[in-house]
């Protein structure tokens, strides 16, 4: 089985992008390692702090981060990172040719049961221009060089992409390596699985309620068909089944906070998730727009996000823009 360095020169990847995701997979590695360690590593629980995002930090999410920023910054193609673990972007070498944005542990709620979670990484071309500090960072996601993940499950897997296919690599312990086990994932454009927390029911607006009502209602509804439902609750691992065999993942708009009607994340989850699903040949949108066309207004700006098989993202969008003639079997 091919390595991953050598997979990346055979593909003629730049080597200062070679060299990041070298870099990214060493975090990867001594991520993987302490979140299987486990309560015997004593990583497990929350700190006393909250984020930038308000939300409460987990001792692995701080120690991940941590990893991520000290690792990355003292690689020299690397101009400045942003993560979600950090209110402002930190600097690192002046002439590096890469901004890395990241969520060093996505669905961090999932540590504490030993469930599924996962590390977003996505690379963007630092600005030759006079553009400085976070400033740098606000790129459409159309501008990313590479973008991808670290599943850490059963196995821990490192899918990416540098705009040539996915790439998916699978962590041999025995030996410390990723080692390619599946290339150029293409998600079946139909499906019957779809993924969104129900809880949130009552907070959508009233098109994502009828779609969801459409999908509930199996094949004695207007869909003719029946849907499965899955929700991980930790978006890489929802993404990867979405990318695996199919499926919508969608977390939208809701009412819940006055003035914060999204979830998820542009730079660090929707821009580099998005770049993984159309390079699988599905689409992902925002409910607006193409994600990866949004121009960015804040390194930490939230959006809303349906992902997934081209022609289910078509048909919730068709729901969403009020344009939808009652499919029959779509
Ligand atoms: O980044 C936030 C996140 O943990 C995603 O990974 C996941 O899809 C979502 O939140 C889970 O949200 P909820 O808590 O509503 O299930």
């Amino acid at each position: 089985m091919q390595r991953l360095i050598p997979t990346l020169r055979r593909d003629q990847v730049a080597e200062g992008l070679i060299s990041v995701i070298n870099t990214l997979q060493i975090c990867a590695k001594e991520i993987s390692y302490r979140l299987h360690q486990g309560e015997l590593a004593g990583v497990l629980g929350s700190t006393l702090d909250e984020n930038i995002q308000g939300e409460t930090q987990k001792k692995l999410d701080v120690l991940s981060n941590q990893l991520l920023k000290d690792i990355l910054l003292e690689n020299k193609f690397v101009r400045a990172v942003a993560s979600e673990e950090e209110e402002g972007i930190v600097d690192g070498f002046a002439d590096g040719k890469y901004l890395i944005a990241f969520d060093p542990l996505d669905g961090s709620s999932n540590i504490d049961i030993n469930s599924m979670v996962g590390t977003i990484f996505s690379v963007l071309p630092a600005p030759t221009n006079e553009r400085s500090g976070a400033d740098m960072f606000l790129q459409p996601g159309h501008q990313q060089l590479m973008a991808g993940y670290v599943l850490y499950g059963p196995s821990t897997m490192l899918v990416f992409t540098t705009g040539k296919g996915l790439r998916v690599f699978t962590l041999d312990t025995t030996v410390g390596e990723f080692l390619l086990t599946d290339e150029n994932l293409e998600i079946p454009t139909d499906t019957c699985e779809f993924a969104i927390n129900m809880s949130n029911y009552r907070h959508w607006q009233p098109e994502m309620r009828s779609y969801i009502d459409d999908l509930l209602a199996g094949e004695t509804g207007p869909r003719c068909k029946n849907f499965n439902m899955r929700w991980i609750a930790a978006m890489v691992a929802d993404v990867h089944r979405v990318l695996c065999r199919g499926g919508l993942f969608t977390y939208p708009w809701d009412n819940r906070k006055p003035g914060k009607p999204y979830k998820l994340r542009l730079m660090y989850e929707g821009n580099p998730m998005a770049y993984l699903v159309e390079q699988a040949g599905g689409k992902a949108h925002s409910g607006e727009q193409r994600i990866m066309d949004i121009e960015p207004n804040d390194i930490h700006q939230r959006i809303g996000v349906i992902l997934g098989s081209a022609n289910e993202v078509d048909t919730c969008l068709s729901y969403l823009q009020g344009s939808q003639s009652k499919p029959s079997n779509v």
